[in-house]
């Protein structure tokens, strides 16, 4: 049976990184394409060397041309530049809009029909130029950033309780930035309130507080230990879990940069809210009832994406 076609726009830290899983788990047939030379091609054929000690037969391809992601179903955009230290996500404002709009351009003109998952930084300003620059319907463009800020939130958690990660359910909701609003009220461990923990003297406030403010920083963490690049295991996992909703046709619930058309009070720009993502892509937007602090929390961090958006329209 042929696979989905699962393409890859850049192939640095998290394009390679999926570029592997996406072969190991036989999610679909890779395409990796990148600006950079050779290095793309050179990637996929590492990758089709190293299926033969892990057993897939991936058959990757690699190359510059966006003429490749033809027959696409679904296209993942990590192209641009990641954070190094001391720069904000923010920082990579301008260089990046200009690479996503241009992407945008390619897929409009090769690919209109696939699901298309940005990760590029600052994520959900970006999910926004390439839903503005490739014109494809606003339900098959999403932006990468709630499942990997909720990942580290449910690491930190059960790290502090003793729980199996697999337990541990949260959605981490607002713009891609430092002011994310992990949704405590909804954190559950296998259904169980994470009050029920504070009040049995499992886990401190103290603590919870400072676990909140890493998951928030938690991007930050990671660059400043690396020195060079920002993280990629997780967000490749994060976007390929995407994928696999879309592509399977799963009706996963899960945590999504997605265009809000008057949802929690939103209109016209992407923010991480909670999605079913099925075979048509987004197909609905659950709305939750925040409390008044979680409220003013989704506000400021919706402020902060509505100025981005409103510089970035000049790189359109
Ligand atoms: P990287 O630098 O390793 O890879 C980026 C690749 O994009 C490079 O190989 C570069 O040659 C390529 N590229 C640049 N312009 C291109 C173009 N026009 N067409 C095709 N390829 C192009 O970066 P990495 O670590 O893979 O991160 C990628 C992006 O993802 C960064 O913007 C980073 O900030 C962001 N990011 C987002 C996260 C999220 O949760 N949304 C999490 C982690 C990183
Ligand atoms: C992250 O959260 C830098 O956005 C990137 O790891």
């Amino acid at each position: 049976m042929a696979l989905p076609k699962i393409s890859l726009v850049g192939a640095g830290q998290i394009g390679g990184t999926m570029a592997l899983l996406a072969s190991l788990s036989k999610l679909g047939q890779v395409q990796v394409i990148d600006i950079a030379g050779d290095m793309a091609k050179g990637k996929a054929l590492d990758l089709d060397q190293a299926g033969a000690v892990l057993g897939f037969e991936g058959n990757l391809r690699g190359g510059e041309s966006y003429a490749d992601l033809k027959g696409s179903d679904v296209v993942i955009v990590t192209a641009g530049i990641p954070r190094k230290p001391g720069m904000s996500r923010d920082d990579l404002l301008e260089i990046n809009a200009k690479v996503i709009a241009g992407v945008g351009r390619e897929i409009k003109a090769h690919a209109p029909d696939a699901f298309v998952i940005v990760v590029t930084n600052p994520l959900d300003a970006m999910v926004w130029v390439m839903q503005q620059a490739s014109g494809l319907p606003a339900q098959k463009v999403v932006g990468m950033a709630g499942i990997l800020d909720s990942s580290r939130f449910r690491f930190f958690l059960s790290e502090a309780l003793g729980v199996s990660m697999k337990d541990i359910h949260t959605m981490v909701l607002g713009g891609h930035g430092d002011a994310m609003v992990p949704l405590l009220k909804f954190t559950t461990v296998n259904g169980i309130p994470l009050q029920h923990f504070i009040d049995q003297g499992h886990l401190s406030s103290a603590d919870l507080d400072a676990m909140v403010e890493r998951t928030r920083k938690g991007g930050g963490e990671i660059v400043s230990l690396l020195k060079n690049g920002s993280a990629f295991y997780a967000p490749a996992a994060s976007a390929l879990e995407m994928a696999q909703a879309y592509l399977y046709d799963e009706k996963r619930l899960l945590p999504c940069a997605a265009l809000c058309q008057g949802e929690y009070g939103v209109k016209d720009i992407y923010v991480g809210v909670p999605v079913v993502l099925g075979k048509t892509g987004v197909e609905k937007i659950v709305e939750l009832p925040l409390d008044k602090a979680e409220k003013e929390a989704f506000a400021t961090s919706v402020a902060g994406v509505e100025g981005l958006v409103q510089s970035v329209s000049q790189y359109l």
